[in-house]
């Protein structure tokens, strides 16, 4: 607040520039502030208003949770009603539906607006004098339930229309906005769909089937069971969007007379208006609307059931007029349905590349949406529970944009007698090890790892791809035949393929018949190993053209000896995949620790361990807390690493890699410099989360112990001398009973000081002064903009956080700094001011 505004003022300009960014973000889709100058203007406004009662308004954005839950809707007679429409399901009703209308008008090319048809709930919106009053379902058409109180938590849904009078109570005045020559109406009835974006709805479900929730079925019943809540503070918290698309009431104001400019009107009136709505021409052009918007329905960040169709000119639809509930000017093409009965035929399980055993309903093929559906996910054992999947059941199957193929529910009625729960088989069908749900998961897992050739195909094709090592040429099918065929077992085996493998294999794979194969291996093999060849074919197992068995146990056999006669085979791939191979050979830290496969390591992660450690002997060596050390490594992630390693298999398969593989990382270094400021007793105690031992505790320790070796062979006496409470001394001494705790805590003291001794001299120069460090920027600068600051800051090395931790090294306040500043005092994190940045910036030019 500037000294000469007054409170009253103060909360008009955050009301306008909340509304103001809430009108970018929702109607024009380009946000201009950061979340968290949205939250402190909110959170500002908010202040004010408990302070001062009489500023706080009905339309003010503080106000979108604000009714208590009531026991039942009222219902709301809609004025005028809310119909629906015609459905076309092919270009010959669209052609008659056009047909029809330029006859009546006798138009040769009548001119529609064209929209996407949401697959959401349609409500109506009651603003009078600019402000929300009333929001309503649409019921039978004639008569909703009133989810005002709902309707006011959805963020899109204006609480008052953009141009509409400011000011409190009844003198707010029907005002015109620059850009636009209509005043808001004194009443104005919006009638829109509400919808549930498709990547809310699955992080919804996401989080439901992790804490054991009720998930949504689809997006459209997400929406609909979200308005229907009771209390709106439920609500709130339901990703609902909104978008208008035509009017109800409207009283005491005049539109435009084209469906489009209303639209657009309604779109200066700060209501969120699809972009994608067309105006087009003649049943050519709906066509081409409708192919051009189904080719993109699978990548819109929502589900759609269809296109509508519109006569955009209000006088032609007049004359049109009405058949029963529905306009004669309107119509909706649609779509394939993206949900579809089928029948559940088997439930498999499927083996992820860490061994997540993911139950799939094997289905009786159907089309969903254009795509013909054999498999779908049920997600994990417990979800198949939910919803009791059996295997004979009808279900629903849903495939909506990118995802996977869902079973939604089972259609009870239709269940035939005699069929059984389904149950998590004990063992991988696979590779028949032990499927295994450790504490806490809601997955399970094959316990067989690298020797589960499913877990082992999944790893072959995550190390080959293209962020990894990078073997171009060595596809899905490609990788599953050879780990079938039994040629490659672990990856190192990928770098001992020669191009007399590659060609058998590919020889084997895409004969036709036995026979087929014969013909073309008799131009390639000398006389006694075809002969050979004759005898091994006649002894395998008898199958299909398409049976892969007696492929499986050809290959099985080794590959016979080659005279590749090169009139007669294509050779070229096999040269360029083998040269892919070598090539891959030479690689980085990066590419090798991400190519592995570790749990929770993706690229980023792999990155961090490289730049801070440096070195694969090391980091396949250190006890897992030494890795929280790297920022952004977090406990999970830390264990995931020490857990990966410290299977002997894994170990195994990395030697292998480095030895008679050949790889070559060629960017080994020192660890970084930036360690030394990340390492110590204390912080290595704390991180090996021991009950009770918080960081305070183990600073206490790391001044009174020399090393952790020392802490290991302690009683909890000492551990009272050093200055612990009671309850910390007898929990660090019962956690240090267990054998393995003790060898940990060793092994990690070990390391503790091999790396230290291995830190390279400080160098700053070499990487910037505040390489390594973590800086967060909060509130205005005056003299630069929070934008230049950061980038200045990263250009002498630090990384700039949007959120303060207590590994933040400061935290730059401006002017009005909020939240993170709080937390900065809080956490005892360094405080600078604009002054002191300047400076900084100043003397490390
Ligand atoms: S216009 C008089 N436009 O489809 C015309 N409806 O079957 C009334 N819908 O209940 C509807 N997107 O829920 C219209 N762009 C759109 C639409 C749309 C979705 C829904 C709406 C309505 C149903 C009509």
């Amino acid at each position: 607040m500037t000294a000469s505004q007054s409170p009253a003022e103060r909360a008009a300009e955050l009301r306008r520039r909340i509304d103001d960014a809430n009108y970018r973000y929702h109607v024009l889709d380009e946000p201009d502030i950061p979340d968290v100058d949205y939250d402190r203007m909110l959170r500002e406004l908010q202040e004010l208003e408990t302070a001062h009662p009489d500023l706080a308004t009905p339309d003010s954005p503080t106000q979108r949770v604000g009714a208590m839950p009531s026991s039942k809707f009222a219902e709301v007679v809609h004025k005028v009603p809310m119909l629906s429409l015609g459905n076309a399901f092919s270009d010959e009703e669209v052609h008659e539906f056009v047909r029809r209308i330029g006859e009546r008008l006798e138009r040769k090319a009548p001119v529609f607006s064209a929209e996407p048809k949401m697959d959401g709930l349609a409500i109506s919106l009651r603003y009078e004098d600019g402000v929300l009053v009333q929001g309503a379902t649409r019921g039978d058409g004639s008569t909703g339930e009133d989810v005002t109180a709902n309707l006011r938590t959805v963020k899109a849904i204006p609480l008052r229309l953009r141009g509409a009078g400011i000011g409190k109570g009844g003198n707010r005045t029907a005002s015109a906005i620059p850009d636009s020559p209509f005043p808001i109406p004194k009443v104005l009835e919006v009638r829109g769909e509400v919808y549930m974006p498709r990547a809310g709805f699955e992080k919804y479900n996401e989080q439901a089937r992790l804490h054991g929730g009720k998930v949504l079925a689809n997006p459209r019943n997400g929406a609909a069971g979200s308005l229907r809540q009771l209390d709106p503070r439920i609500t709130a918290q339901r990703p609902l969007a909104f978008y208008a698309y035509g009017l109800g009431e409207v009283r005491g104001g005049e539109l435009p007379d084209t469906h489009s400019a209303i639209l657009a009107q309604l779109k200066a009136w700060g209501l969120p208006v699809s972009d994608l709505v067309q105006k087009v021409t003649g049943a050519d052009g709906l066509l081409d609307y409708y192919r051009r918007i189904g080719a993109r329905r699978d990548s819109l960040p929502f589900d759609i059931d269809g296109v509508v169709y519109k006569l955009d000119d209000l006088a032609g639809q007049r004359e049109m007029g009405f058949v029963a509930r529905a306009p004669r000017w309107a119509i909706a093409h649609k779509f394939p349905a993206q949900e579809q009965t089928t029948t559940v035929e088997a439930i498999g399980i499927q083996i992820g590349r860490t061994g997540a055993a993911t139950p799939v309903a094997r289905l009786a093929p159907v089309h969903v949406a254009g795509v013909m559906v054999t498999n779908a996910t049920l997600h994990n054992a417990d979800q198949i529970a939910r919803l009791d999947v059996r295997v004979g059941d009808t279900v629903i199957v849903r495939r909506a944009g990118d995802v996977i193929p869902e079973v939604v529910s089972v259609v009870l009625e239709r269940r035939p007698p005699g069929t059984e729960p389904w149950q998590m088989p004990a063992r991988c069908p696979v590779c028949g090890a032990e499927i295994v749900r450790e504490e806490g998961e809601a997955a399970w897992r094959c316990s067989g790892e690298l020797s589960c050739p499913a877990q082992r195909k999944e790893a072959l094709f995550h190390f080959a791809s293209r962020r990894a090592m990078d073997i171009d040429g060595l596809g899905e099918k490609f990788i599953e035949a050879l780990v079938d065929g039994g040629m490659v077992h672990s990856v190192a085996d990928l770098y001992r393929l020669g191009l007399d493998q590659l060609l058998w294999l590919r020889m084997v794979l895409n004969a036709g018949t036995r026979a087929d194969l014969l013909a073309e291996a008799h131009d390639h093999l000398p006389a006694d190993a075809y002969a050979a060849l004759l005898r091994r074919v006649d002894v395998l197992p008898a199958g299909p053209a398409e049976d892969m068995a007696w492929r499986v146990a050809l290959l099985r056999e080794g590959v016979p000896p080659f005279a590749w006669n090169p009139k007669k085979i294509a050779t070229k791939w096999a040269e360029n995949l083998v040269e892919a191979i070598e090539r891959s050979r030479d690689t980085t830290l990066e590419r090798f620790l991400y190519a592995l496969g570790i749990e929770q390591v993706g690229e980023s992660t792999a990155k961090a361990l490289a730049a801070w450690f440096g070195d694969l002997e090391l980091i396949r060596h250190m006890p897992w807390p030494l890795f929280k050390r790297v920022p952004d490594i977090g406990g999970e992630v830390a264990r995931a690493i020490g857990h990966f390693f410290d299977q002997p298999g894994n170990q195994r398969a990395v030697d292998e890699l480095l030895g008679r593989g050949g790889v070559r990382i060629g960017d080994t270094h020192a660890p970084s410099a930036r360690l030394r400021g990340e390492l110590g007793l204390a912080a290595l105690l704390a991180d090996l989360e021991i009950p009770k031992v918080t960081r305070i505790r183990a600073d206490q320790l790391a001044a009174a112990f020399p090393s952790a070796q020392a802490i290991a062979g302690e009683q909890p006496d000492r551990f009272v001398a050093a200055g612990l409470p009671e309850e910390a001394a007898r929990s660090l001494a019962a956690w240090l009973e267990d054998d393995d705790h003790r060898g940990l805590l060793v092994r990690a003291g070990e390391a503790l000081q091999t790396l230290l001794q291995r830190l390279p001299e400080a160098d700053a120069a070499a990487s910037g002064p505040l390489e390594g460090q973590t800086v967060v920027l909060t509130g205005t600068l005056s003299s630069l903009t929070r934008e230049q600051a950061g980038e200045r800051l990263q250009a002498l090395g630090a990384k700039v956080a949007g959120s303060v931790s207590k590994k933040t090294a400061f935290v730059v306040a401006g002017e009005a700094a909020g939240s993170k500043l709080e937390k900065a005092l809080a956490l005892g994190v360094e405080v600078w001011d604009e002054a002191r940045l300047l400076q900084y910036l100043e003397s490390h030019r």
